[in-house]
């Protein structure tokens, strides 16, 4: 797939003319852009993608397995479609991503109606799995004639990572034909991947996701994700500073790079392997951390912080360089320094804590105690924390309650770390036992749900309280905000529904479409997975004027009226003034100062 790669009638399915796809994503930002990248590349192909699945023949759903609150919501579309193929059995379902390599064809033996299954470490493999799930189930449609149930059979298209998914040193060596589908991105400066609405789809895209490292090596117990996503690789440096350079090049503004554990970043040119002219990504070295400064940096290598330098050099039209998510141990001062001395790094971090309980820390198997933590972000802010310069840092965690053995006192503890953290948002789940976790192993989920629930509510309420007060702090102060779009609210208004990731690509969360880029419920268990950014809290303010929302450097929501005279389409995608003048929780609401046009 080119980047300038027109639509062409795609030559892998064949008889079926510019299939219509309805793809569905749950989950965190790594899933957002895997869905991106497929879209992409089916799209180069000659698909086409439709924004609901209604009218679509092929449909997938990108899942996340991090909890299971996640995972129901698939488990009830599949079953609904189960009774949609019935009348339409040429339909061809996809489920993509963790669940798909955490259950494997157990999943399809529980759901027939599954033709295509493909783990996360597989998705450049899609495009010749839906060609021959298309060519099975006409095969089956045929049988039928000759009475076999088709709409009860599956096609049984199948691309898992399964135990090679913690790579030897040999298997890192090899092709990484996954870095492929990362290097075909697509980055024309027009975002045109929306075939019901060609005009609405055809807009600069501001803001993207650049994925520097895939996988994790931390095993925390709780967690699947080393077991989905497989072991931690970072993708080369050249690789990422290109991709950025050309997201730049097509105007986009602001860049997330994502990683499981992003500052983990590191890349050893010396022990590169090349394939076919390209270098390939490298598996990540495990060391015993708490060093200050990557114990590897030298000039054969490309540290964290060396890579967030050059990125802020190589691509100056990029305002806003943010990373998530940061793994608080081995957070060294050589990147601390370099946001302090890039102005267009964000100051904004997300170093999730989990617990604030050493001996539930432990048996999470995090790494780290909670003192280290908090001299981590005490350290973080000696060195960020400039609000007189109008620089703060901000901060945002996630807490895991109810994890197994837990008690009063260590949630107290917990409420402890979040007083003392002063997060700006944290995200709050109550503990989910994961089939093939550690922690699901060995450890009863012991603490009652209702327990679970009231910690969750409790850890709630001081976060609120928290959230207050530093939006609070904004009030009489003057941000640039990088505008997203209309506000939820404005949008209700319209009665026009988000649309998200190009069109056709519906982001969800507990089954509600949201923005691409606005962010995720706050601190419950109900999202559809792991996103790390804050929801657009419902505004209250109904007025005659359009309300736009956007976001701070610290990553605040900021809604406001766009003055008479001006255009949204003008604003949306730009980094404007805007003076707060009231707030609400985790929301500021503020005026557009001075001129009407962008600062940027
Ligand atoms: N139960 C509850 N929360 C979990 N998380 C990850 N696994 C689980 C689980 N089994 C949370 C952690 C992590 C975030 C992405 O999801 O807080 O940081
Ligand atoms: Fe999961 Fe994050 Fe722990 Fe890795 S560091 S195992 S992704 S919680």
């Amino acid at each position: 797939m080119g980047a300038a790669a027109e639509p062409r009638e795609p030559s892998t399915i064949p008889g079926m003319s510019r299939p219509r796809v309805y793809l569905e994503t749950f989950g965190c930002q790594m899933n957002e852009l895997d869905s991106e990248l497929v879209a992409g590349q089916l799209h180069a192909l000659g698909y086409r993608f439709v924004d609901g699945p209604e009218s679509a023949q092929v449909i997938l759903y990108n899942t996340c397995s991090v909890r299971e609150h996640a995972e129901q919501k698939v488990w009830s579309r599949l079953g609904e479609l189960a009774i949609r193929k019935q009348d339409d059995p040429a339909l061809v379902v996809g489920v993509l991503g963790c669940l798909a390599e955490r259950d494997g064809v157990a999943l399809v033996k529980r759901m027939p109606v599954v033709d295509v299954l493909c783990g996360p470490g597989e998705l450049d493999k899609l495009p010749a799995l839906l060609d021959n799930a298309y060519r099975t189930r006409r095969s089956l449609l045929a049988d039928r004639l000759t009475a076999t149930d088709a709409d009860r059979r599956s096609a049984s298209q199948i691309a898992l990572q399964g135990n090679s998914s913690r790579r030897s040193a040999t298997l890192a060596a090899a092709q990484d034909s996954l870095e492929m589908l990362d290097l075909s991105r697509a980055t024309s400066p027009l975002d045109t991947i929306d075939d019901d609405h060609p005009t609405a789809g055809a807009v600069r895209k501001r803001s993207a996701y650049v994925r520097i490292t895939r996988g994790c090596n931390k095993f925390c117990t709780y967690c699947v994700v080393p077991f989905t996503r497989g072991a931690e690789v970072h993708r080369p440096p050249e690789h990422i500073i290109d991709e950025c350079k050309k997201l730049a090049d097509a105007g986009v503004v602001e860049i997330t790079l994502l990683g499981q554990t992003v500052n983990h970043y590191r890349f050893e040119h010396g022990a590169a392997v090349t394939i076919g002219g390209v270098v390939q990504p490298q598996k990540g070295r495990s060391y015993a951390g708490g060093h200050r400064r990557d114990p590897f940096a030298g000039s054969n290598v490309t540290t964290f912080a060396d890579l967030l330098s050059r990125i802020h050099e190589a691509a100056p039209t990029v305002e806003r360089l943010r990373f998530v998510t940061s793994y608080p141990r081995d957070f060294g001062d050589d990147v601390l320094e370099a946001i302090r001395d890039h102005p267009r790094i964000c100051r904004y971090l997300h170093v999730p804590a989990q617990s604030g309980s050493d001996r539930i820390l432990k048996l999470m198997n995090r790494g780290y105690t909670v003192s280290e933590y908090l001299e981590f972000i005490d350290r973080a802010r000696g060195f960020l924390h400039q609000p007189e310069k109008g620089r703060p840092l901000s901060l945002s965690g996630d807490i895991i309650v109810g994890f197994p053995t837990e008690t009063d006192e260590d949630f107290a503890a917990t409420i402890a770390l979040v007083e003392r953290a002063r997060y700006k948002n944290c995200f709050i789940f109550k503990y989910s036992p994961r089939p093939g976790t550690t922690a699901y192993d060995k450890l009863a989920d012991d603490v009652p749900d209702a327990v679970k629930r009231a910690r969750n509510n409790a850890a709630l309420e001081v976060q609120s309280r928290i959230s207050d007060q530093l939006s609070r702090e904004a009030i009489g102060q003057t941000f640039d905000v990088f505008v997203e779009g209309l506000s939820r609210m404005e949008e209700k208004k319209r009665e026009r529904p988000a649309k998200a990731c190009g069109g056709g690509v519906a982001l969800t969360i507990g089954g509600n479409v949201i923005h691409s880029h606005a962010g995720v419920a706050s601190g419950d268990e109900d999202d559809g997975g792991c996103s790390t950014r804050a929801v657009e809290a419902p505004s209250d303010e109904v007025s005659g004027t359009t309300q736009l929302s956007g976001r701070t450097d610290g990553d605040q929501i900021v809604f406001f009226d766009l003055p008479s005279g001006a255009s949204a389409d003008e604003l949306v995608g730009r980094i404007v003034p805007v003076r707060i003048e009231r707030v609400q929780r985790l929301s500021l609401f503020g005026r557009l100062c001075g001129r009407a046009e962008p600062v940027r």
